[in-house]
């Protein structure tokens, strides 16, 4: 018979810090935390969560597996974890004035999928925004299971002022009788009424479902008006605009909670992931404060003012201007894709994404727009001062996206003024 001695006896991991632990793991995310602090990040769906979520998310336990729906015991052990969790859940209600919610959903697009699978059968009808007006890809991409489990039909800006085409919604309703219609997107900068989805849904009978996931931090600041009072379902992410960690949540009336959480688990997921589920508690909790809104009106601030020194500078904006965090610069009339001017903006340290625009003539690949968000920024203090400076650098990089030269004496700016804001 073995003996098991001291030496021998099977342990726990050794606490160590990452960088003696995993050295080039510890490298690889140190130096990407460098490059944040040094360039300036308009990614328009990023942020930087704070301290107090981050040690949330580290502190709850990895470890518990507890596939459950909320109180309904599949393992034992789990008593104050499911406090965690219930906490969360009466933060989301409070902060949206929701009915229902469900804080397990992984992500964005976990949470649409469980939405549609708890209302929908497959193969049903809906309406969405197409995805090169500002869609995403779960409002029914091919590329995406939503466009092949069911039958999407799109609605498109209007060509004159490029906001949502509200009379195209309401023909393609009564044309193709939906089961439900998904309002939300990923590069829309103008306010959507809401109100006007709910009156079209219910003249045809439709499910109305709201994705938020953009504009979350401006609903809960109440700077952007709230869908909550007028959609049977809202889906949102919790680490765009409302600044939390990366995950999913849905909110609903009371009437579709039981189909809503069946959808989450089991059909979709197993196991929440408890760090998450704690650290959104945490984030929703700081969303209530009134030094958020103040943070989300700057965003808005800021974006209007990155918006109107790219005008000023002869750049063409997607609606001409924005409400909200993000604006689409369109590059229809350039020799060059919106592609181009991405990269050329990160060799000046300025990181934005590429974005495909209304009337749309080049590849998903190419496309002929780039997305600009502030989130991110105002998160580390910028002003819309500064974010005057920064646009005429942009306007400086987009006269001549292949002078290296210039890119190189841009960055130099750029980092003068990233070394002014919060380091990450
Ligand atoms: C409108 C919208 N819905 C859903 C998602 C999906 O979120 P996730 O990346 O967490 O799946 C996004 C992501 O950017 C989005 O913009």
């Amino acid at each position: 018979m073995a003996i098991q001695t001291q030496s021998s006896r099977a342990s726990g991991p050794a606490r160590v810090g990452l960088a003696a632990g995993d050295p080039e793991i510890a490298s690889l995310l140190s130096r990407d935390r460098e490059r944040h602090n040094h360039t300036l990040n308009f990614i328009a769906s990023e942020n930087y969560a704070s301290p107090g979520r981050a040690r949330g998310a580290r502190l709850a336990p990895q470890r518990q597996v507890r596939a459950r729906a909320t109180r309904v015991r599949y393992y034992q052990g789990v008593g104050l974890v499911d406090d965690v969790e219930t906490l969360a859940i009466e933060r989301a209600k409070q902060l949206f004035g929701a009915e229902h919610a469900n804080v397990q959903p992984h992500s964005g697009s976990t949470a649409n999928q469980a939405a549609y699978y708890a209302l929908l059968s497959l193969g049903d009808t809906v309406l969405g925004m197409d995805l090169s007006h500002g869609g995403h890809l779960t409002h029914g991409s091919p590329a995406s299971f939503s466009g092949q489990q069911f039958t999407f039909v799109s609605y498109h800006l209007k060509a004159d002022d490029e906001t949502i085409d509200y009379d195209e919604v309401a023909r393609l309703a009564r044309e193709h009788r939906p089961k439900m219609i998904v309002a939300g997107a990923s590069a829309y900068s103008r306010i959507i009424d809401w109100a006007a989805f709910r009156r079209i849904a219910d003249e045809v009978g439709a499910y109305f479902l709201a994705d938020m996931a953009h504009i979350a931090g401006l609903v809960a600041a109440g700077v952007h008006p709230s869908p909550v009072p007028h959609a049977d379902v809202v889906t949102t992410t919790t680490h765009k605009s409302l600044r939390g960690p990366r995950g999913g949540l849905i909110l609903c009336r009371a009437a579709h909670a039981k189909a809503i959480d069946r959808a989450v688990f089991p059909m979709l997921q197993g196991g929440p992931i408890l760090g998450a589920v704690a650290a959104r508690a945490v984030c929703f909790r700081e969303a209530m404060q009134p030094e958020f809104v103040v943070y989300a009106q700057q965003i808005v601030d800021n974006a209007r003012a990155l918006a109107n020194g790219l005008i000023a500078g002869g750049l063409q904006v997607v609606a001409g201007g924005t409400d909200n965090h993000l604006l689409v610069v369109k590059l229809l009339d350039r020799a060059y894709t919106g592609a181009t001017l991405a990269n050329a903006l990160e060799r000046a340290g300025i990181i934005t994404s590429k974005s495909t625009v209304p009337g749309e003539t080049r590849s998903p690949r190419q496309t002929s727009g780039v997305r600009f968000g502030t989130p991110a920024v105002t998160t580390r203090g910028v002003t819309a001062a500064q974010l005057g400076r920064v646009a005429e650098l942009i306007v400086e990089v987009a006269e001549d996206p292949d002078d290296e030269a210039r890119l190189g004496r841009i960055n130099g700016k750029i980092r003068e003024i990233a070394a002014e804001l919060e380091q990450i």
